[in-house]
């Protein structure tokens, strides 16, 4: 049972480059550190914005500890709160997603405005002081039809993401578009493997046969070298960009978020079996199907693809030390027709086989490091720096967490 100081000392005494010590993938103490550290004090990817449309639509999550509900309200504002009523702490939606007029606590039924407000308590007497009584607000912002949410009383500040993500996604207008699909699945893996797995292709060759077909492995697509892009990429970027397509690699200084527009293979135009188009309706204002994958990663639970013809959002929670539920949703435009402009299938069969596979070498990956024989390996340079990045992310973020003082610097 590792100390906050057992911690310390295993990050200070990690080998960099190297996978980290087991008990950060196994222990149930590192796990609260993670949540305490990260999860309820980072920025979060919740839902894209077009998920609940009208108001009253709302969506529920966990993280962590936390239930938190996000609805929109009868101004079209989207707030986030606390899904614990302020009578007796009663869960106030436990559905997944749902709509309703008002926010009714189905235990005694008080009643919240969409807003948080208390408006309904019955027989609380004449003391009864409701204005002190609504929702606890958690912390909301949009950017680029995305939404995030932080738990911490005082959120990171979410700029310049919120401005750079919002300019890359412009061009899909996410907010004109729909969810055409959605998968929940759990995989048996601490979160930050199934986040490491996200962050390299060098698995993709063994594992990914109908994902290989249209996205390169080739570690120099994804980030260029010392600064200079691989010639194929730079081509790229320049046609996108004169097209009106932010697209040059971007990436904050403390590596936490990365946007990048990426050519797929052979001028694939999807992440479709036969390479083509998987919806008929370009998404948004997308000037051309071929435009490659924007890519964006958000420490610590997404990555997202945002394509010519749809958009494929990641979000990942962690449910336990060695369990990480991972829902994948797919969004075209609203005005496509299912059965006419898209089939389902065809739009999600690539994703949802190579979820499975990352999800089964997650599994493994989970399974070996569980032994004691376990102890960490090496990256590789090339095409594992991804990896690296994020677990530097990590530990550093964590060690600043750990002693606050350095942290009041850093931040
Ligand atoms: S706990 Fe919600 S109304 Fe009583
Ligand atoms: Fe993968």
């Amino acid at each position: 049972m590792p100390s906050n100081a057992d911690a310390l000392a295993m990050l200070y005494g990690r080998r960099e480059g190297y996978s980290l010590p087991r008990a950060f993938y196994t222990d149930p103490d590192i796990y609260e550190m993670d949540l305490d550290n990260l999860f309820y004090r980072e920025w979060l990817f919740a839902i894209p914005a077009c998920e609940i449309p009208k108001t009253g639509n709302f969506v529920t999550l966990r993280i962590g500890a936390y239930p938190v509900l996000i609805v929109r309200g009868a101004d079209g504002e989207i707030r986030a709160f606390h899904n614990v009523c302020r009578h007796r702490g009663g869960r106030i939606c436990s559905a997944v997603k749902g709509s309703a007029p008002k926010l009714v606590c189905p235990y005694h039924q008080w009643t919240f405005e969409l807003d948080g407000r208390l408006l309904y308590a019955r027989d609380m007497g004449a003391d009864f002081d409701a204005a002190a009584h609504g929702l606890k607000p958690v912390h909301c912002r949009e950017a680029g039809g995305m939404v995030f949410v932080c738990v911490a009383e005082t959120a990171p500040d979410f700029e310049p993401l919120g401005t750079e993500l919002a300019r890359f996604l412009a061009p899909h207008a996410l907010n004109e578009g729909k969810v055409a699909f959605e998968s929940t699945i759990v995989e048996n893996g601490n979160w930050k493997l199934v986040i490491e797995n996200n962050r390299e292709c060098y698995h993709c060759g063994g594992n990914h046969p109908s994902l290989c077909r249209t996205f390169s492995d080739k570690p120099t697509i994804t980030a260029p070298r010392d600064g200079v892009a691989d010639d194929e990429v730079e081509r790229h970027w320049q046609r996108c960009e004169a097209a009106g397509l932010p697209s040059r690699f971007l990436i904050h200084p403390t590596a936490q978020w990365r946007l990048a527009r990426v050519p797929l293979l052979n001028n694939a135009e999807s992440y479709t079996m036969d390479t083509k188009r998987g919806c008929a309706k370009p998404l948004g204002r997308m000037p051309f199907f071929d435009a490659g994958s924007l890519l964006f990663f958000h420490y610590p639970n997404s990555w997202n693809h945002f394509l010519g013809d749809h958009a494929v959002v990641f979000r990942v929670l962690p449910l336990s030390p060695t369990t990480t539920e991972v829902t994948t949703k797919w969004i075209v435009r609203k005005d496509a027709v299912e059965g006419v402009d898209y089939d389902l299938k065809r739009l999600t069969e690539v994703w949802l086989a190579t979820n499975d596979e990352d999800r089964q070498v997650v599994e493994d990956n989970q399974a070996g490091i569980n032994s004691p024989a376990y102890e960490p390996g090496p990256y590789s340079q090339l095409h594992e720096d991804g990896v690296i990045q994020f677990v530097d992310w990590y530990c550093d973020r964590t060690l600043l967490r750990l002693q606050p003082s350095e942290a009041v610097a850093a931040e």
